[in-house]
């Protein structure tokens, strides 16, 4: 604990780090599918809701542990919770993000793999050979996540990519990272959006994205926007509480925390608008789950002109995005065994980063390449594999309990004054919106997130 802590050099580069951590495969793969399964506008509607009311102000909370303690979770809760009793019950919640982040890497790292695999073969020609004989690119994903040795390639690539930049620490490496690959992403993506706008399925797009249907919403939509707020703005775990742990005084939290969520969220409804234009311009059917990026968004990108482009393009995007989201995962991870155990940064960053790469070949397996991992039922027949079952637990566990007791001890175990003495520090606007979020954070989350864990106990319910 005798090693200085790092910081973010300012504001900047904290919320480029934070919304890295933030805009990831959530908003380019899970959110287009999600909203696409459930017809677009209404759910837009909900979704933003979700975040707005619950998603917004648990990140608020998170920020504010990190910030007040400058510790990673379990340190943090353990600190406020001097003195008085319960205080293993906490540091036991500090313990659930630490291992979410361990759960999480493992399997993210493997469709981060994918990402680079596409790139190269968008940049190679490859993939337009593929989109040029129909069934072929279908065929190709189903034999590609089947080979075992090109699935362990592509993690121990992504995964050393990420131990690379968590190893040369919060400033020169993470921040350093995100402040390239952010601008670049944002670039990108607006670029690709210009482009959608050109194209003939446009005017669709933005009626199926924008003109809400609420005959079409069910309880089921409504929960899955509000799993989803929590996965795609890092919450629930500790990331925001350890990004927030390296943040200066002189920054205001809560404006901080409406940037990277605003940010969050128009990044994944522009790639929706991205996607949907030019899938609906050619009127093909979006398949569920990772068919949407890998399979139906490569068949089309082929019919237009600059096609390959295109295709790189979009795939660095999204390799990007995952970069910045491993990053802190392993953040979180790394930073426990350098805050409790008091490692060095670079020792927790390999020793850490290698065994979740062990842990993660085990997903890569689960896939096709290995039977016994591929049927491996540890949590249900509709969860069969490893990999699925992780993603499972994670997103519908361990994040929305997470989630439901980060709120439970901003809003109940912290004193208001305490809260307000942390995030009074570097906020010199009106100070209207601290009574709003003591009443969200106290009754409007926990009520929403127990309504969820309610529902996936009692009703049987998912969230993907
Ligand atoms: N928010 C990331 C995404 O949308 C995933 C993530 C979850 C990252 C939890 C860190 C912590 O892809």
């Amino acid at each position: 604990m005798a090693q200085p802590r790092g910081q973010w050099s300012g504001k900047l580069g904290f919320i480029l780090a934070a919304a890295g951590s933030a805009v990831g495969l959530g908003n380019l793969w899970k959110f287009p599918y999600i909203t696409y399964d459930n017809q677009g506008g209404a759910f837009v509607l909900v979704y933003i809701g979700a975040v707005a009311l619950v998603g917004l102000p648990i990140m608020i909370a998170e920020i504010t542990i990190g910030r007040r303690t400058q510790r990673s979770p379990v340190g943090a809760f353990r600190i406020l919770m001097a003195g008085r009793s319960g205080g293993w019950f906490w540091s036991g919640l500090g313990f659930l993000g630490v291992s979410a982040g361990f759960v999480i890497l493992s399997y993210y790292t493997v469709v981060a793999g994918w990402t680079l695999r596409y790139t190269w073969m968008a940049l190679s020609g490859q993939l337009r050979e593929l989109a040029a004989q129909s069934g072929a690119l279908d065929a190709y994903f189903g034999s590609y996540v089947a080979n075992g040795g090109a699935q362990v390639l592509g993690t121990g690539i992504f995964m050393t990519l990420t131990i690379g930049a968590v190893y040369f620490g919060v400033r020169s490496g993470i921040e350093r990272v995100a402040k390239v690959l952010m601008p670049v992403l944002l670039l990108i993506l607006f670029s690709l959006a210009i482009y959608a706008s050109t194209t003939a399925g446009f005017g669709e797009a933005m009626t199926f994205l924008f003109r809400p249907n609420f005959s079409e919403l069910t309880s089921q939509s409504v929960l899955e926007a509000l799993g989803h707020a929590f996965f795609t703005l890092s919450l629930g775990m500790g990331a925001i509480i350890t990004y927030g742990s390296y943040m200066n005084k002189k920054c205001s939290v809560p404006v901080a925390a409406l940037q990277i969520a605003a940010l969050d969220t128009v990044i994944a409804i522009l790639a929706c608008v991205v996607m949907f234009s030019i899938i609906f311009s050619f009127d093909m059917e979006v398949s569920k789950s990772a068919g949407i990026l890998f399979t139906t968004l490569p068949a089309v990108f082929f019919q237009l002109d600059g096609g390959g482009i295109i295709a790189a393009a979009f795939f660095i995007l999204v390799a990007f995005a995952a970069l910045t989201s491993t990053i802190s995962l392993l953040e979180v991870v790394s930073s426990y065994a350098i805050d409790e155990l008091a490692w060095s940064r670079r020792q927790a960053a390999m020793t850490m980063g290698a065994a979740i790469f062990v842990f993660g070949v085990l997903n890569a397996l689960s896939l096709g390449a290995n039977d016994w991992l591929t049927d491996l039922n540890l949590l249900g027949a509709s969860h069969a594999g490893l990999f699925n079952s992780l993603d499972y637990l994670a997103s519908n566990w361990m994040l929305p309990v997470g989630g439901l007791f980060i709120a439970l001890f901003a809003g109940w175990m912290m004193s208001s004054k305490d809260t307000w003495a942390e995030v009074s520090q570097g906020h010199d606007g009106s100070a209207a919106w601290y009574p709003a979020w003591r009443f969200l954070i106290r009754f409007v989350a926990p009520v929403a997130v127990g309504a969820i864990i309610f529902s996936i106990i009692f009703l049987g319910m998912e969230y993907q």
